[in-house]
Formats: C-alpha cells, structure tokens, sequence
C-alpha cells in the first residue's frame, strides 16, 4: 500500500460534549501510531470542540450544503465547518441519499463547494442488498461513482472514496472478501479512466459496514483497501483503535 491506511470514524448523530474525551483517547492513541491516518467526523455541534482538544488527527464533518450562504435554513455550509477547524467532509452517504433524497449530481455540487472552500472530501458509494442479489452491484456503483465525483487535477490527495453496502451498514454482515476486492477493483479502475494513471492510482478507497477489530485485519489487508469508514465502532475510543492498530499491522515495517 503506497500510502498509509486511513481509518475515519464516523459518529452520525452520536455526540454531545461528554464525548470529547473518547476523540482525546483517539488523538493520544493515534501520535503513537502513525503508520495510521486517523480522522474523525463527530456531529456539527461538536467540530470546533474536538478540533481544539485535537493534536493529531483530521476533524470532518459529515455532510455540507453546497451554497457558501445565504437563506438556506437548518444548513450548514462550507465556510462554517472549515472555520469550525473541519479539513474534510464525508458527502453522499447512504443514509444522506436514503433519508434525504441526495441525487449524485447534488453529491458533486457539494463535493465541488467543499474543494473550493479548501476541504478534502470523502465519496460515499455502495449497493442495495436487492441490487448487489440481482448481479447489479458493480454497475450500480459505477454509475453511481461517475456522477458523483468531482472533477479536479489532483485528486489523489483531496479525493477519497468509501465503498459501503448499504446492507453492511450497522447490521453487523460485512461483504465476503472477494467482494470487497472484485469492487475495490472495479473503483480503482474507474478512478483511473476518471482521474488518469497517477492521480487515479492515488485516491484511497475505503471499505465501510460494520467494520470492527474483529474483522478489520481480513478487511483491511484485502487488496485495494486503503482503509476504512467506521460507525458504530467509532463512538468507543478503545475499539477505533484497535481498528487502527489492525490496519497499522497490514502495512510493512
Ligand atoms: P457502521 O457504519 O460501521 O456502523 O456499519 C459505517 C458507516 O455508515 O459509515
């Protein structure tokens, strides 16, 4: 793997300040082990708080509205969390275009806000379990990935995409390993034709769906895997880590 193992957690709408000392656990946890990139994504209301108790790793948010401002009630958008210390945004997660209605052209638009505000941005794709039984999966994701990339020079370092069956999310079934690499696969050569050789090569794929220290190691070590997007085992600062120290033993020395 060319470049280190990136494992984000994602907190959903889990979080109130009584939480900050799990993000302190993580950060302390993550200076001893920097053959990991390790990022979290709490709530809005908790960005700038983990931001200030933070030394090591990346605070993101988890959606963002693609207007700077204006009359847009209840949204938030990219100026505010780069402000609020965020340096990424997690955009197109299933729960977003579930719950929402979030179509993969609005997925581009606030992909293409949240590069212009200077914030990195992770890509949510995957499958339905009715899709993936149908043979569809792969095709599915595909076009799913075209529409919603962004388009930009140097994707490798600002562009991250997570491949999560929606069917794995929080349900405790993950995708067989072959699976994961027949996808991983797919996306990379996507990433590829869409971002040319070099860039396209450098874009990490992450694998998300109830990932936990029980099976990241397998997971993580699968080819293409360039780490991974953690729910529910995010929210304990102990078991996010053991998913971070099963990635650092994939990687050599
Ligand atoms: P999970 O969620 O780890 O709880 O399955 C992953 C995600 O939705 O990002």
């Amino acid at each position: 793997m060319a470049q280190r193992p990136y494992i984000v957690g994602n907190w959903k709408m889990n979080g109130t300040r009584a939480m900050l000392s799990e993000a302190r656990a993580v950060d302390r946890a993550a200076q001893r082990h920097m053959k990991v990139e390790v990022a979290l994504a709490p709530p809005y209301t908790l960005i700038h708080a983990v931001h200030r108790e933070v030394e090591q790793i990346w605070v993101g948010a988890q959606d963002c509205s693609p207007n700077p401002d204006g009359a847009h009630t209840g949204d938030i958008s990219v100026p505010m969390i780069a402000d609020a210390g965020a340096k990424f945004v997690i955009l197109g997660h299933s729960e977003r275009r579930q719950g929402y209605g979030e179509t993969n052209e609005l997925v581009r638009e606030k992909a293409d806000a949240a590069l212009e505000g200077g914030l990195r941005v992770i890509i949510c794709c995957g499958e339905t379990l009715e899709t993936r039984e149908a043979g569809k999966a792969e095709a599915f994701v595909a076009e799913q990935l075209k529409a919603s990339l962004p388009k930009l020079e140097d994707a490798g370092e600002k562009v991250t995409v997570a491949y999560e069956p929606i069917w794995a999310i929080g349900t405790g079934k993950t995708a067989t390993v072959d699976d994961i690499a027949a996808m991983h696969s797919m996306i990379r050569t996507l990433l590829i034709e869409t971002y040319g050789e070099e860039q396209g090569a450098e874009v990490r794929v992450l694998y998300g769906g109830s990932v936990k220290p029980e099976n990241a190691g397998e997971i993580l070590g699968t080819p293409e895997v360039g780490g991974a997007l953690v729910g529910g085992a995010s929210l304990s600062a102990e078991t996010f880590m053991n998913i971070a120290l099963a990635a650092g033993d994939t990687v050599e020395g």
